[in-house]
C-alpha cells in the first residue's frame, strides 16, 4: 500500500479534525445508519483516553464511535475515491452514508476502501465504531474478565498483558485519495551500496511503465516497464551518518489515456549478518539506542509529528542511532522521518502479551492454561506480519524484523507456532532483512525453543532490577554469565540487548543509590554498558525506554513506568547524560 501524499494526478484530502465522538455501552441501541445525536468534540488523530476528564473515558472497555461529515462533488470520470485509515486502535468497523464499508483487525496499520459509488454530490457521513478490547484472539493479548461486586452490576474489564497503556480511538491520520482508476498500486524498490537496485510495481490493469530514477531534480537512470533492475556509479549509500535519499519515479500510462504519477523515496545499503557481526554496507554495526513507545501526553499513542522530530533530534544528540518499534509498527511518518533522519529501525510486529503466566510487569497471574494452546492468533499474525513488511520494506531505516516482543517461548509449542511466521517474513521481504523477536528473562538458553530460527538474538535483561534487586555486583555477574552461554550455544548469530533499564522517578536522588532514583537507574546502565564491552559478540545496547510512558495502574507502576531516561516531556534524566557521553564519544 502506497503512502497517501498528492502527486500531479493525485489528491490527498486530510479529514483530519475535530470529530464527533461518543463512547457506547454494550446496552446502547446505537445505529450506524442514523446520524450520531449528541455528540462530543474528538480531536483526530489521537486516543480519546485522555482528552477528557473521568475513567470512564480513561479506561472504558469495548466500543466508541466517530462520526464527521465532508461536501463534495460528484467523483469525475475515470476518477476513484478512496477512504484511507493510518490506524484505528484495535479494530474498526467503517460506514460511508450510513452503508458498511467493512471491518478491519489490528491496530497499527493502514486499512482503506473505495468509496467512488457511495459518494453524493453534497454532505457525506463517515462513521468509524472503534473498539479497544484485547484477548487471545487479538495483537496485542489481552484477557477480558467479567466480575460481579457486592450491590454493583456485573462489570466487564479487560486487563491488557503489556506493559503500556491501552490507548485506543483514531490514531493516525484519516485521508481521502482522489486517484485515477488506472493507477500504480504498490511500489517495491531497494538499492544497495555498490549502486545496484530493483523495483517492481504492481497496476490496477495492464500498462506502460516509464521509470527514473532521481536525486533531487536530476535524472540519473531511465527505464520502462513494470519490473527491473540495473545498477549506478557514484551513488552515496545510506547510513545514519550519510541517510541519502533517492525518489523511484514512474508515470503509469493508461489505455484510456489516463496517466498515474508516484514517486518513492529509497536509499541505497545492505544490511547482513557476516561471520557472526551485523554489518551496515559491509561495516561492522553497533546499535546504540532505545526501545520506545508512541507515548506522549493528551494525545496518548496517537500520531505527533513534533514530537517524533523532538525524539530523533535527542537521539541525535545523543550520539544514538537506532530504536525499536516496540511493540507495534509505528507510523509511515515516523519511518519516512528515520529515513530522511538517519535513524535505524528494528520494526517490531504488535504481538506482545503472548504468555499467560507472565505479565509485562512480571507480576504472575494465576492462569494456569499453557500459552500456545490458548493463544489462538496464529493466523493473524501472519496478516500482520504480511501487512507490516508490504507497508514498510522500501525504507531504508528498517534494517530488521521482530516477529514479536517477551512471547512465551521456554514453552512447549513455541516453535511450531514460530517457526511458520519466520519463515513468511524470509518469504515476503525482498530484502532478506535479519528476522529476530525479543526474549524475556525466563527463557533461558536451555529452554527458549525459538532461539534457533533467529538471525539476531536479542534478549531484554532485568537482573537488578526485578531480580537481585539493588545489587548491580550480582546483576552483572548474572548478565555476563548467560550472554557467554548464550554465545556458545549460538557462536554465529549477533546478539544485543533489546531492553535492560531501571525506573527512576525524575528529581529523586541518592548519594547511596537506591531503586527509583536517577542514580541508581544511571548506575544500572552503566554497570550492564561495562559488561558489554567485554563481549565482542555484542552487536547493540538498546536501553529501555527513551522516555517515561503511560501504563495500566498497578502497584509496580508510579503513575506508569518510569525506565525513561527522558521523562514523558522529554526532560533528560541523569542516564541520558550518561548515555550521551558514551555514545557521543565513539561517533
Ligand atoms: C518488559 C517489556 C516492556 C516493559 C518492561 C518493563 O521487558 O518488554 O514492555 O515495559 O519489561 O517492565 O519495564
Amino acid at each position: 500500500m502506497l503512502f497517501p501524499i498528492s502527486t500531479e494526478t493525485r489528491r490527498c484530502t486530510s479529514l483530519d479534525g475535530i470529530w464527533d465522538f461518543s463512547l457506547l455501552e454494550i446496552a446502547d441501541s446505537y445505529d450506524p445508519s442514523l446520524p450520531l445525536k449528541n455528540g462530543l468534540p474528538m480531536p483526530v488523530p489521537s486516543a480519546y483516553n485522555d482528552i477528557y476528564e473521568g475513567r470512564e473515558f480513561r479506561n472504558h472497555v469495548g466500543s466508541v464511535v466517530y462520526e464527521r461529515t465532508i461536501d463534495l462533488p460528484a467523483p469525475e470520470p475515470g476518477r476513484c475515491l478512496i477512504l484511507h485509515f493510518g490506524s484505528v486502535a484495535h479494530s474498526a468497523s467503517v460506514w460511508w452514508n450510513g452503508k458498511l464499508l467493512g471491518s478491519h483487525k489490528g491496530g497499527f496499520l493502514p486499512f482503506e476502501w473505495d468509496v467512488t459509488g457511495l459518494i453524493m454530490p453534497g454532505t457525506n457521513r463517515i462513521t468509524v465504531i472503534a473498539d479497544n478490547i484485547v484477548d487471545h484472539t487479538t495483537l496485542p493479548c489481552g484477557t477480558v474478565q467479567n466480575r460481579s461486586y457486592p450491590g454493583l452490576a456485573p462489570k466487564r474489564v479487560n486487563l491488557p498483558n503489556f506493559d503500556f497503556f491501552n490507548y485506543s480511538g483514531i490514531l493516525r491520520p484519516v485521508k481521502l485519495l482522489d486517484l485515477p482508476k488506472t493507477r500504480i498500486e504498490t511500489i517495491s524498490v531497494s538499492g544497495t551500496q555498490d549502486g545496484s537496485f530493483r523495483y517492481e510495481i504492481k497496476t490496477t490493469e495492464e500498462c506502460e511503465c516509464e521509470v527514473e530514477i532521481k536525486e533531487k531534480d536530476h535524472v540519473l537512470w531511465k527505464g520502462t516497464g513494470a519490473a527491473g533492475n540495473g545498477w549506478i556509479d557514484g551513488i552515496l549509500p545510506w547510513s545514519p551518518e550519510h541517510p541519502a535519499l533517492y525518489d523511484l519515479r514512474v508515470t503509469l500510462s493508461g489505455a484510456d489515456g489516463s496517466r498515474d504519477i508516484c514517486t518513492e523515496p529509497f536509499g541505497f545499503r545492505s544490511i547482513e549478518i557476516r561471520d557472526g557481526s551485523l554489518c551496515l554496507n559491509g561495516e561492522k554495526l553497533y546499535l546504540k539506542g532505545f526501545g520506545k513507545h508512541e507515548d506522549t501526553p493528551v494525545l496518548g499513542r496517537a500520531l505527533s509529528e513534533a514530537y517524533n522530530v523532538k525524539d530523533l533530534a535527542l537521539m541525535k544528540w545523543m550520539g544514538a542511532n537506532s530504536f525499536r518499534t516496540s511493540h507495534y509498527p509505528y507510523s509511515e511518518e515516523m519511518l519516512r522521518l528515520c529515513d530522511r533522519m538517519g535513524i535505524l529501525v528494528i520494526d517490531e510486529a504488535p504481538a506482545v502479551g503472548m504468555h499467560t503466566t507472565f505479565t509485562a510487569t512480571g507480576m504472575r497471574i494465576d492462569v494456569k492454561d499453557a500459552t500456545w494452546d490458548t493463544l489462538k492468533t496464529q493466523e493473524h499474525h501472519k496478516d500482520v506480519l504480511k501487512s507490516m513488511i508490504a507497508r514498510d520494506q522500501n525504507h531504508p531505516c528498517v534494517i530488521m524484523w521482530s516477529v514479536a516482543n517477551e512471547p512465551a517461548s521456554e514453552e512447549k509449542g513455541a516453535y511450531d507456532y514460530f517457526e511458520p511466521l519466520f519463515r513468511l517474513v524470509r518469504e515476503t521481504d525482498s530484502q532478506r532483512r535479519p528476522v529476530t523477536f525479543v526474549t524475556h528473562g525466563e527463557a533461558t538458553v536451555e529452554t527458549c525453543e525459538v532461539a534457533p530460527l533467529c538471525d539476531v538474538l536479542v534478549l531484554n535483561r532485568y537482573y537488578g532490577w526485578y531480580s537481585e534487586e539493588g545489587d548491580l555486583t550480582a546483576a552483572k555477574a548474572l548478565l555476563s554469565d548467560e550472554l557467554d552461554r548464550y554465545h556458545q550455544r549460538y557462536p554465529d548469530k549477533p546478539i544485543m540487548l533489546g531492553e535492560f533499564g531501571a525506573d527512576a522517578v525524575a528529581g529523586l536522588h541518592d548519594s547511596t543509590p537506591q531503586m527509583f532514583s536517577e542514580e541508581y537507574q544511571r548506575d544500572l546502565i552503566e554497570a550492564y554498558c561495562s559488561v558489554l564491552d567485554q563481549k565482542m559478540y555484542i552487536c547493540g545496547e538498546h536501553v529501555w525506554n527513551f522516555a517515561d510512558f503511560a501504563t495500566a495502574e498497578s502497584v509496580k507502576r508510579v503513575q506508569g513506568n518510569k525506565k525513561g531516561v527522558f521523562t514523558r516531556e522529554r526532560k533528560p534524566k541523569l542516564a541520558a547524560w550518561f548515555l550521551r557521553s558514551r555514545w557521543k564519544q565513539n561517533d
